[in-house]
């Protein structure tokens, strides 16, 4: 059946990130301010490739998906950036919309996921590297584990195992996209089959868990992205150039970026006293050490920009470091192009700290000018994401969340 036919028998349903928007409302006296309100589920919200890897702290698609109607490019050349990529929501969301976008992240395994979802992935090489990744998890026996502590604590020692022969059958592939896409689906599953809490940010024990079975969740999760996969790269319909790469945002690598001038550089940076990165992706860093060879936990950890605990200094070193990548965003935005900056007020020591002002302050002291400010309900999954499910969550206090829209001057 076509895509016409699909689209007559099912209407809009075959194409879901048109169905989801913000239902937007205007501010009564602030003619430059809307509220978005988004009611849907994490599950809605998790439809084509943006459910290939669980990415703590992403932001819903829909929220990506109206910066990007709002603010279109000019010329097919354009490129949109975004500059704490995270797991490319964005990129996503651009490359349905058929607009080049150039993703930065300063964590390998965020590329990795980003590049993933957006690929051009030939789904039957796929299947035969997958093939092979769980024909070799099935006679573990013979294999010989090290003592090591950290495994040890967190994986049963049979799954530790099968995750080793998945990994060894991994590192004989040749490098490809293919190859990308099953290990992308091995460490998404690396959490579901450990001791830690599934919903938890950071991994804590949860003594009462029976981990999942590793061969049976590495499969479904391989059949599963293989389903979502090819229905995104149907509902792509026009072409476009989209990656990431692994880069700290204060100081991108010109020779990088994408040929075309950049229009709209969208950002989304860690929330300041919620958690840092690094630390929820632990168990993900472990089992992906041999894949990558350039990436170093420890120079990783000096560029990312820390958010928790917010102590003094590191608050002080939160808003310097958002300065220098906005400095670096504005170098980059070409002149009258937009930047969309997606943030939220915190509390530290149960006391409001206005971050969303400080980083207005802090981005038109570059020489943006806030355009405007679309506050963000945060009730999306239908009430049960409220502030008390948050990472970020440390009182009573009211706090903003906005998507701020912001110019560079023509
Ligand atoms: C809030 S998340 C972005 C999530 C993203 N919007 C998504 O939907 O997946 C923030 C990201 O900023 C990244 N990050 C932190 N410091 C950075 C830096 N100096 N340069 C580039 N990325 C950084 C973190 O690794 C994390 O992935």
């Amino acid at each position: 059946m076509n895509k016409e036919a699909m689209r007559d028998l099912f209407g809009a349903q075959t194409e879901p990130w048109r169905n989801y928007k913000p239902i937007v409302t205007r501010v009564d006296d602030e003619p430059n301010s809307c509220i978005w309100d988004i009611p849907y589920t994490i599950p809605q919200l998790g439809y084509l490739t943006h459910n290939h890897f669980r990415y703590y702290g992403k932001f819903p698609s829909v929220v990506a998906g109206q910066i990007l109607d709002d603010l279109p490019p000019a010329s097919p050349n354009d490129y949109a950036l975004d500059n704490f990529c995270g797991s490319g929501t964005t990129l996503v969301e651009a490359r349905l919309r058929g607009i080049n976008a150039f993703g930065v992240d300063v964590s390998w395994l965020s590329a990795l996921a980003s590049n993933t979802k957006v690929a051009e992935i030939d789904l039957k090489l796929a299947r035969e590297i997958s093939e092979r990744v769980l024909a070799a998890g099935q006679s573990v026996d013979a294999i010989e584990l090290l003592q090591d502590k950290y495994r040890e604590k967190w994986w049963p020692q049979q799954t530790a195992r099968v995750l080793t022969a998945f990994q060894d059958a991994l590192l004989r592939e040749t490098d490809s996209p293919e190859k990308d896409f099953c290990l992308t689906a091995y460490l998404a599953i690396i959490r579901r089959v450990s001791y830690a809490y599934d919903g938890e940010v950071r991994p804590h024990f949860n003594k009462d868990k029976t981990p999942r079975e590793p061969l049976a969740a590495l499969s479904k999760k391989i059949n599963d992205m293989i389903g979502r996969h090819r229905e995104f790269l149907d509902a792509c319909e026009k072409p476009s150039i989209v990656s990431c790469i692994v880069s700290d945002n204060k100081e991108i690598p010109r020779d990088e970026l994408p040929s075309g001038d950049c229009y709209l550089v969208i950002s989304h940076p860690p929330y300041l006293n919620s958690f840092d990165y690094s630390p929820v992706y632990g168990q993900e860093y472990y089992w992906s050490k041999p894949f990558r060879a350039l990436d170093d936990d420890k120079t990783r950890r000096a560029a990312e920009l820390k958010a928790w605990p917010a102590k003094d200094k590191l608050v002080e070193d939160y808003y310097a470091g958002l300065s220098d990548c906005y400095r670096e965003a504005y170098r980059i935005l070409r002149p009258g192009g937009h930047l969309a900056v997606v943030i939220g007020d915190c509390t530290i020591q149960k006391k409001l700290e206005p971050v969303l002002d400080k980083c207005v302050d802090l981005i038109e002291a570059i020489g943006f000018r806030t355009e405007k400010v679309n506050y963000r309900t945060t009730h999306y999954g239908l009430g049960k994401y409220a502030y008390s499910h948050r990472a970020d969550y440390h009182g009573e206090a009211v706090k903003r969340d906005a998507i701020i829209y912001f110019s560079k001057s023509s």
